[in-house]
């Protein structure tokens, strides 16, 4: 059942190319130019009146709501807020008819998230859900949705899941790009195309198996790790963070990485990793001054860099290459690396990848 692979995440994490390409087939139809989805087509007044939109989700469905964040704002230019759905449900939240909830949950369960959804509507508000169990709880509560499509997740650790609902998020937002003409036509269709590229630019992110796993063996005894990134890539931090957390019980934290002088960075000593997502596009030259700081106080670093990188090279410890894209893009690519990453240190501490102590697939109690 584990196709040949140690364990569940591995295949997962493997899977993630065909899992996208599930995600948008039939749905993004790049000969013409057009993105289908039956649940935004049918409610697509609601979603261009809306005042803004809020998302809800725990975990790592969270992050990709946060990433959803930048691209919606971005492109669609619609205000996004995010909350994580166990704050929302219990702080009187103000919301009316005018907003529209997005609920992403990978196993469609979780308590959390369904509470909030349940109260959304009680006031009004319509709720659209990004699911991937079909049939679960949260794809029947909510009034309309797409699902991610990326096959069963059974890993504890969220890794397909995470990059299809960035993928069903980014199709929702390229929709109503257009409906709105917040994008030109040309804009448009480079994401089509840069989105049919993905899966194989995943392929190719995945061949520094062997190179991360040896960054991995230096590292697995460190008691501490950050995650930096900015931008599309500050979510993706805080999802690499969270991966190792979980699976390898090493303590880490993701921070926006100009964030690091306001106070983590009087933890940098020779001993600590630092993780920084440090890719061509998206404020590239203010990552490489944050790496220089990191340097100088003789940080690890640990960088993703885009392939054919030099200036970062010759500053990091470890540089893992991935293959370049669009900068909204990117987070599709760059977890790429932190999964594995991720992995195998946990393995290499021979810990319990797929079922991490004191952790649930779905967490259906608040
Ligand atoms: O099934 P959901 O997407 O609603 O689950 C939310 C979180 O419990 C989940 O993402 C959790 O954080 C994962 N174990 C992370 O890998």
């Amino acid at each position: 059942e584990k196709g040949g692979y140690d364990h569940f995440m591995l295949k997962e994490i493997h899977e993630q190319p065909k899992a996208i390409n599930d995600t948008y087939r039939g749905r993004l139809l790049r000969q013409e130019a057009i993105i289908k989805m039956a649940g935004v087509e049918d409610n697509m007044k609601k979603f261009l009146n809306a005042n803004r939109i809020i998302i809800v989700a725990c975990g790592t469905s969270w992050h990709a709501g946060l990433v959803a964040e930048y691209i919606f704002e971005d492109l669609a230019r619609i205000p996004v807020e995010v909350e994580y759905a166990s704050e929302f449900r219990y702080r009187n939240p103000i919301i009316t008819e005018k907003d529209i909830v997005i609920a992403i949950s990978q196993s469609g369960e979780t308590a959390d998230t369904l509470a909030a959804i349940k109260l959304a509507k009680s006031k009004g508000t319509f709720v659209f859900g990004v699911c991937n169990v079909v049939g679960s709880s949260i794809a029947r509560e909510t009034h309309a949705g797409a699902y991610t499509h990326a096959g069963p997740e059974i890993g504890v650790a969220s890794t397909k899941a995470f990059t299809t609902q960035i993928t069903v998020l980014t199709l929702i937002a390229l929709r109503l790009s257009r409906a709105k003409g917040t994008i030109s036509s040309s804009e448009f269709r480079q994401h089509l195309l840069e989105l049919e590229m993905i899966p194989d630019k995943i392929i190719s992110a995945l061949k520094s198996d062997t190179h991360i796993k040896e960054i991995s063996d230096l590292y697995k005894d460190s008691r501490n790790c950050l995650y930096l990134g900015r931008g599309y890539n500050f979510p993706v931090a805080l999802e690499g963070a969270l991966k190792l957390k979980e699976i390898s019980y090493i303590h880490a934290e993701g921070y926006p990485a100009a964030e690091m002088k306001h106070g983590p960075i009087a933890l940098i000593d020779e001993n600590m990793p630092i993780v920084v997502i440090a890719t061509k596009k998206g404020h590239y030259e203010k990552v490489v001054s944050n790496i220089q700081e990191i340097k100088s106080r003789k940080g690890k670093i640990i960088a993703i860099v885009t392939e054919g990188d030099t200036q970062v090279r010759a500053l990091a410890d470890h540089v893992i290459e991935v293959p370049e894209t669009l900068e909204s893009l990117s987070p599709l690519i760059t977890t790429i690396p932190l999964q594995l990453l991720s992995y195998h240190i946990a393995v290499l501490l021979g810990k319990n990848v797929d079922q991490p102590r004191n952790l649930a697939k779905s967490v259906t109690v608040e």
